[in-house]
């Protein structure tokens, strides 16, 4: 019999779990209001796929063109996402964004900067005007190192190398999280009053990605079982430059700064094929002849932004489709020129780490020689459903913040907006947790019954002598999840997906892993492997159930935006005999914010619209 008491356990008042850029924004806030916070980190503290938005956070601070304001990113920010985005998410982000970056500088963080002085800016897809915060192509690396430093001194303890299990609640609410430690495979008790999930997506669950192994969906599996309601999972986003080859770093992320900077793409004829695939939504404010593009690229401001700049969806589709009908590069990608746009010293100073990566991965010098690239996995715009402004959950104590909620990025993320959503969402999610802890009569606590059957569950694994081997199901699982749910979809390979699933879960149901819980990789690796199976299984019924193409969701059976689709999330939760899936209407949008989505960018910019908002 197991004794619960003899089990580590730890308290504190809010345990923040993942210490990438949301989880440290978070916890920094729960810090500040006087709150005993703990942050789980699955990895070594710094290691976070925050680093892999490398080209800048956006944020409307006009430094580099005026007429940049908040309610023009707010426009590009739903025409980026399709307008699924969630209105009020999409407002407090675009109103938000500046001041937590000049926060980040306050407390360290080295901005590259404009001849006056300012925070640079650099143009990115989607965005109007120069808008992403930099620093070279490091701005996530420099974003987890200036919160680190930070948050290290606001008291907040770090638990690193130790992944949450199970999230346990006391009747409906929270009350803390079983975990383990990963070196010693011995477990851990947080109890607590309130968690915040900052785990990040799913992108291990297909073979080329921008994820590294910690990106197994943990947090949303969590939430699913403690039973919170999921949202439009069916929009991933696939980056549309990752590195093609050499095959042993296939996925790893050429940062959209590269095109945000001048960098064009070309198929194998030699075109710049961009050019025609320009969509209707863009065109008013697309380059459509290489004379305007190349004026743009000179600080012409009358220029309108080459093709290039297009949101993510679309450049993606583009090149998989210029790939498709054999115009690809020798390893199945495209060109991605710099080097025929920008001066060498240019190239080393405004992009070093591409410079380096290519140098040393792939023997490609880029101020001589295009990249070849192509899409990867890269971000999961759907995630955990939160309330836009407390980011609470449906359950209540759980709050989510950054990658594993959804609502802000709609159908589609514009590029840069990763690290911004992780700074607003990462903090009101603080304040969230912080006014639900202090508004507890008594501190929730879970049963030892639940804890032992958690504990049983990870257990299980490790006394089984016969069974499937996980690392196979997890091989398995991205053959189906690449095949049967890419960058283009429709029903027979969805409905198959699933099937396929459903397959592999029933084979999941006896993973072995024999022996001790310390020095088992095995063990770790069939652990994720529950969490990689609710959320693929989530992201192929969603995909099943819209029935048009929007964003990074594209169906050849339903080609095209559906009027009444717009009109709906997607959710998901978990139900007596197994996954649900709704097709929920979505609110409408406030009048104003719907005018200043909608709107001309002549009638904004002119005041015409928007006008008597501040
Ligand atoms: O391309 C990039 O630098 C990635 C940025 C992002 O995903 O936000």
């Amino acid at each position: 019999m197991l004794d619960v008491s003899e089990i580590q356990t730890i308290e504190h008042d809010v345990m923040v779990i993942g210490a990438g850029g949301a989880g440290l924004r978070a916890a920094i806030q729960c810090s500040a209001l006087g709150l005993d916070t703990g942050v789980i980190s699955k990895s070594l503290l710094g290691k976070a796929h925050t680093v892999m938005a490398e080209g800048g956070m956006a944020a409307a601070m006009g430094n580099v063109d005026k007429r940049d304001n908040w309610k023009v990113h707010f426009r590009d920010t739903m025409r980026g996402g399709k307008f699924l985005n969630v209105w009020r998410m999409a407002e407090l982000h675009a109103r938000q964004a500046p001041d937590r970056v000049r926060e980040l500088e306050e407390w360290g963080a080295v901005f590259d900067r404009t001849k006056e002085g300012l925070i640079s800016q650099r143009n990115f897809g989607g965005h109007r005007y120069p808008r992403l915060a930099h620093v070279g192509d490091r701005t996530g690396l420099e974003l987890i190192r200036s919160l680190q430093d930070h948050g290290i001194h606001q008291g907040i303890k770090f638990h690193m190398e130790c992944s949450g299990l199970e999230l346990l609640k006391d009747g409906g609410r929270i009350a803390g999280v079983l975990a383990y430690w990963r070196e010693t495979g011995r477990f851990v008790i947080y109890r607590c009053k309130a968690v915040i999930l900052c785990t990040g997506g799913g992108g291990k669950a297909w073979p080329i990605t921008s994820n590294s192994w910690e990106y197994t969906g943990d947090g949303i599996a969590m939430a699913y079982d403690a039973g919170a309601e999921l949202m439009d999972l069916e929009f991933t986003q696939f980056h549309p430059t990752g590195m093609v080859w050499p095959l042993s770093v296939r996925g790893i992320l050429v940062t959209e700064g590269v095109r945000g900077d001048g960098g064009i793409l070309k198929n194998n004829k030699g075109e710049r094929f961009m050019f025609n695939y320009i969509s209707e939504r863009f065109a008013p404010e697309t380059a459509d002849t290489v004379e305007e593009a190349n004026r743009w690229l000179e600080g012409d401001k009358t220029a309108r932004r080459p093709p290039e700049l297009l949101t993510r969806d679309e450049v993606a589709r583009a090149i998989t489709a210029e790939v498709k009908a054999g115009r690809g590069s020798p390893h199945g990608g495209v060109f991605l020129d710099i080097a025929s746009r920008r001066p060498a010293d240019f190239i080393r100073r405004k992009l070093p780490s591409m410079y380096h990566q290519f140098k040393e991965l792939a023997e490609v010098d880029i101020t001589k020689e295009p990249m070849e690239v192509g899409p990867t996995l890269h971000y999961f715009m759907g995630g955990i459903r939160v309330d836009a402004d407390s980011q609470e959950t449906t359950v209540p104590g759980l709050f989510a913040a950054g990658e594993c909620a959804a609502g802000l990025h709609g159908a589609n993320r514009l590029g840069g907006t990763s690290l911004s959503d992780l700074i607003v969402f990462g903090k009101l999610a603080g304040d969230g947790a912080g006014t639900y802890v202090k508004g507890l009569s008594e501190t929730p606590r879970a049963s030892d019954e639940q804890i032992t059957a958690a504990v049983r569950r990870a257990t299980d694994i490790l006394k089984r002598e016969k069974g499937s081997n996980p690392y196979l199901l997890h091989e398995k699982l991205e053959g189906i999840m690449s095949a049967r749910v890419g960058i283009v979809r429709n029903k027979d390979d969805l409905s198959a997906g699933v099937d396929e699933l459903e397959a592999l879960k029933a084979e999941a149901v006896d993973m072995k892993a024999p022996g001790a819980s310390q020095y088992n990789p095995g063990w770790h690796e069939a652990l994720s492997m529950r969490s990689l199976l609710i959320t693929s299984e989530a992201v192929t019924r969603a995909a099943l159930m819209r029935e048009e193409s929007r964003g990074a969701h594209t169906r050849t059976d339903f080609p095209g935006e559906s009027p009444e689709w717009v009109k709906y999330n997607v959710i998901i939760k978990k139900g007596a005999s197994g996954m649900e899936v709704e097709k929920r209407p979505k609110p409408e949008g406030p009048a104003h914010l719907v005018a200043l989505a909608n709107a001309k960018i002549e009638d904004l910019e002119s005041g015409k619209v928007g006008g008597d908002l501040t």
